[in-house]
């Protein structure tokens, strides 16, 4: 049930996505290219924080396929060479080895203020301001970025972080993303944001602790990208913090605490709980 509902909304918001990708830009090509793919996650979140709060789909996709844009950018620029520096992206060349680096930065501007433009589209309706502006910090300096930019410092930095540091590293460079996503549909509707706020948080958290123990334990093959890169790179994550067990552990309360805040939803929010499930158990 869970897994059919994620690879159709993937399916729809990419879709949705690859229309929105003129064919007389330079780009269409690798932007197309860098948006195929994926689990559709951040897509999934959006288009069933919506269902929950009575969010028709139609209006659903626009931010459905904003968040896979901006994630896609965040990955292309993530694999350059300047930062991870990664041949392998969803089973494929990433998208600097594909083409060139000069092609991966456009990529990832083209892609980043075609998310904004897709927010601007009439079907938003009256949430368009508070979607784009939550999008935009939840994106920017204080948000992914901040992470990504403290994930790169950690890998010089004269001592580890500590567990306050990680969480905030983490929090930027992959909860913010995936907070925003769970937030959208009651945005969306004006609804109260709170139990999706607390529900998308605890779930960003677990899912890169998923992420980082997917790169010790994890198959090349099925996540479709390297794996054993954190360690040699000198990342700071839960994992070379706490050792795979506690990480694990942690992961596994989070999940709990993200079913938790899903309470005032009922049973309509089962599908978000399968996906917290899903998020720890994953192979990709
Ligand atoms: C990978 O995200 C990068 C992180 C933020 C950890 P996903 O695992 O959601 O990547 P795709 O979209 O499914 O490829
Ligand atoms: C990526 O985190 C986070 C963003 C792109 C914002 P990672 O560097 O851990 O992601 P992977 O492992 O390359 O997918
Ligand atoms: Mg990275
Ligand atoms: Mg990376
Ligand atoms: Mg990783």
């Amino acid at each position: 049930m869970f897994k059919t509902r994620l690879d159709d909304t993937a399916r729809a918001a990419r879709a949705h996505l690859h229309a929105a990708i003129s064919d007389k830009g330079a780009l269409a090509e690798p932007m197309r290219y860098a948006t195929a793919g994926g689990k559709g996650l951040r897509a999934f979140l959006v288009m069933e924080s919506a269902r929950i709060h009575g969010v028709s789909e139609s209006r659903a996709l626009w931010p459905a396929a904003a968040i896979e844009a901006i994630h896609a950018y965040s990955l292309v620029h993530d694999d350059m060479p300047c930062m991870d520096d990664d041949d392998l992206r969803r089973g494929l060349p990433t998208v600097h080895k594909k083409w060139d680096d000069a092609t991966a930065v456009l990529v990832g501007d083209a892609l980043q203020t075609l998310a904004f433009e897709l927010l601007t589209h009439d079907d938003v309706g009256e949430a368009r301001v508070p979607l784009i502006s939550s999008m935009a910090r939840a994106a920017g300096q204080l948000g992914m970025v901040h992470g990504q930019a403290l994930d790169i410092a950690a890998e010089t930095a004269d001592s580890p972080l500590n567990l306050d540091q990680i969480t905030e590293l983490q929090a930027g460079k992959t909860g913010a993303l995936i907070r925003w996503s769970g937030e959208a549909g009651a945005m969306l509707a004006g609804a109260d944001i709170a139990p999706m706020r607390d529900y998308s948080t605890a779930l960003g958290l677990a899912f890169q602790i998923a992420d980082d123990i997917l790169d010790v334990e994890g198959d090349a093959a099925a996540v479709g990208k390297a794996v054993g890169k954190d360690a040699d790179a000198g990342k700071a994550t839960f994992v070379s913090l706490l050792g795979l067990e506690a990480a694990k552990t942690r992961a596994k309360e989070l999940v709990d605490q993200a079913c938790d805040a899903l309470s005032p939803y009922g049973e309509d929010a089962d599908t978000l709980r399968e996906a917290a499930r899903f998020v720890i158990q994953r192979d990709r």
